[in-house]
């Protein structure tokens, strides 16, 4: 299954990618994890990235599609792969378009996880997110069992740098003004399924099953 998950900032996308990645058995390639990751190691990717990411507006098209091909060129994305969080422009979505055409690869759909802009500041300012393994949690959506501590691996759960109310404004208006041109691209091409987004997790993930014929 190959896979693109959109959707605005705080949908739901890195939630329900767990679900997909596991259902599908393939992997998940979120390009903000990957900035993240580079910040950590402090990489020059990472000081770069990070600059971008604390506004809240997007790393240069042409260091993030540069990243991203890389990356499904290896070996674990031959069977299928889950994109999330790119593209996010159109410069992005016609480089990605490119690419797999020239490498003979054929997107099976495109899912926008779609949510109301109006609840999506509560979600990114309640995140919680595992320092160790990266799972994600919600202070009042979806709670730890121990407050400030990972369900999966016992390790403490920070915030995001950019889940603060000002940047996750920010990201918002960025996402209208850039990224969500791409739905109308995706939808020409026939393969974009919608699922709404503002439903319990289990249920999205419920609709997303049916939406890809599971
Ligand atoms: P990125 O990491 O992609 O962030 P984003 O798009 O802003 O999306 P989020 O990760 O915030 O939200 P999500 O949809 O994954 O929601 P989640 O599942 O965590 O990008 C960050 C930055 O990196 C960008 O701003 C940019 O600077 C840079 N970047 C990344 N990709 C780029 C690209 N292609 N080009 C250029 N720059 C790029 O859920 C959110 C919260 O809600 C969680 O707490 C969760 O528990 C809760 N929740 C989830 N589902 C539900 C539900 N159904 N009901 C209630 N609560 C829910
Ligand atoms: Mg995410
Ligand atoms: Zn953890």
């Amino acid at each position: 299954m190959k896979l693109l998950i959109m959707g605005r900032p705080g949908a739901g996308k890195g939630t329900q990618a767990v679900n997909i990645k596991e259902y599908y058995h393939i992997p998940h390639i979120s390009t903000g994890d990957m900035f993240r990751a580079a910040i950590k190691n402090q990489t020059k990717l990472g000081l770069l990235a990070k600059s971008y990411m604390d506004q809240g507006t997007l790393v240069p098209d042409e260091v993030t599609i540069g990243i991203v091909e890389e990356r499904l060129l290896e070996d674990d994305c031959k069977e299928g792969f889950l994109l999330d969080g790119f593209p996010r422009t159109i410069a992005q979505a016609e480089a990605l378009d490119k690419f797999l055409k020239s490498n003979g690869i054929k997107l099976d759909a495109v899912l926008d996880v779609n949510v109301p802009a109006e609840i999506l500041i509560r979600r990114m300012v309640g995140r919680r997110v595992c320092k160790n393994c990266g799972a994600t949690f919600h202070v009042e959506f979806n709670a730890p069992k121990v407050e400030g501590i990972c369900d999966n691996c016992g390790k403490p759960l920070i915030q995001r740098a950019d889940d603060t109310e000002e940047t996750a404004v920010n990201r918002l208006s960025v996402y209208d003004n850039q990224t969500a041109p791409l739905l109308e691209f995706y939808a020409k091409k026939n393969i974009l399924k919608t699922v709404n987004g503002d439903q319990p997790l289990a249920k999205v993930f419920e609709d997303i099953k049916v939406v890809l014929g599971a």
